[in-house]
């Protein structure tokens, strides 16, 4: 029996576990009760005398020497296992893919925090207008052009009434106006719409940043002084003008221009040729509008500008064509 024992130590102490299944059948053949080990130990009941001591000692002694490689091999195929299930920490990790704001909204937003500085707070009103607020508050005449339907979007005439994609953010004004007692100072930032045909330089919708203040004696030099400073904080010191304009809603009107120059080509192009580039429209808000709004025109005045974010998203970006910021290709997104 000590030969067997000593000859079962031999094997036990060289066998291997190939694969998982082997060391299941390392306890089968070893360790459980019906195993070559389990049997031994059976015999060893029937063993008497001297003998006894010896064989029991070195009984068990096989005993620990399988017990002991069945647990090398647990722990072998147990690391295996969680070296599969587990990653290496240290390597670097996938990256995240982080959005980026569209040139649109970093504008806007520029332009939003040089405004609340100064006090004006933020409106918004709906992209599909009623004609009201759309045109008529804001004194367009019965056969204003821009009610033609080369300019505008009308939508669902019937049985609404008439409705339209707004075509400038003016209407917030009229809305705020109406609902609002003054002093107001707001900006309003928004969508408008325009049925134009779509080129580098302009496209059927865009995004307007209009200004009201409205208060007792208002004048066109304040208009002048929020403007001079809006350009020096957005610009950078730069010379403006003012140029005298129409529009139905303010009177006096007038353009504002900032000097570019026409140094670089870019320049040249953009202010063709002038150095001079036309960035906002303005004007002291028409009495007629203030009357459509319940405001006493003898009480209070105020000025309004409008400005478009994607000429000057444009210009601030050196983006040639208006239409690359609506197709959505990443490979342009990224870039703000
Ligand atoms: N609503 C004008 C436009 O769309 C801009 C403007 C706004 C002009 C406010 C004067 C005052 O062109």
């Amino acid at each position: 029996m000590l030969n067997e024992i000593n000859h079962l130590k031999e094997t036990i102490k060289n066998s291997v576990a190939e694969k998982v299944g082997d060391v299941e059948l390392f306890r089968n053949n070893f360790l459980a009760k019906k195993s070559v080990i389990g049997e031994l130990f059976e015999k060893f009941k029937t063993i008497q005398g001297d003998e006894k001591r010896e064989i029991g000692k070195e009984l068990n002694i096989l005993r620990q020497t399988a017990e002991e490689k069945y647990e090398e091999f647990k722990e072998k195929y147990a690391s295996n296992k969680s070296e599969v299930n587990t990653y290496d920490k240290s390597l670097p990790t996938n990256a995240y893919e982080m959005g980026s704001l569209h040139p649109i909204t970093v504008v806007k937003n520029e332009i939003i925090e040089i405004f609340e500085k100064i006090g004006f707070s933020i409106a918004n009103g709906p992209e599909i207008e009623d004609d009201w607020h759309n045109f008529t508050s804001l004194n367009f005449p019965e056969n204003h052009p821009a009610r033609d339907m080369q300019d505008t979007f009308f939508v669902n005439k019937e049985p609404f009434g008439n409705f339209a994609l707004r075509t400038h953010t003016s209407s917030v004004q009229i809305r705020l106006m109406e609902s609002e007692k003054p002093p107001i100072r707001a900006l309003m930032p928004g969508r408008v719409y325009r049925n134009e045909a779509v080129s580098s330089r302009s496209n059927c919708f865009f995004h307007q940043i209009e200004g009201l203040y409205i208060n007792e004696s208002v004048s066109f030099a304040d208009l002048k002084q929020t403007l001079y400073y809006f350009v020096s904080q957005f610009f950078g010191e730069r010379e403006i003008r003012f140029r005298p304009s129409y529009f139905p809603f303010t009177e006096p009107s007038a353009e504002m221009d900032i000097f570019l120059g026409t140094e670089t080509e870019q320049d040249y192009r953009l202010t063709k040729g002038t150095g001079w580039l036309e960035i906002l429209g303005c004007g002291m808000v028409d009495p007629n509008v203030l009357i459509n709004c319940n405001i006493d025109p003898e009480k209070y005045s105020g000025f309004a500008f409008g400005m478009g974010v994607d000429r000057i998203a444009m210009l601030k970006y050196g983006i040639k064509d208006i239409r690359q910021m609506f197709e959505n290709d990443l490979r342009f997104l990224k870039q703000f």
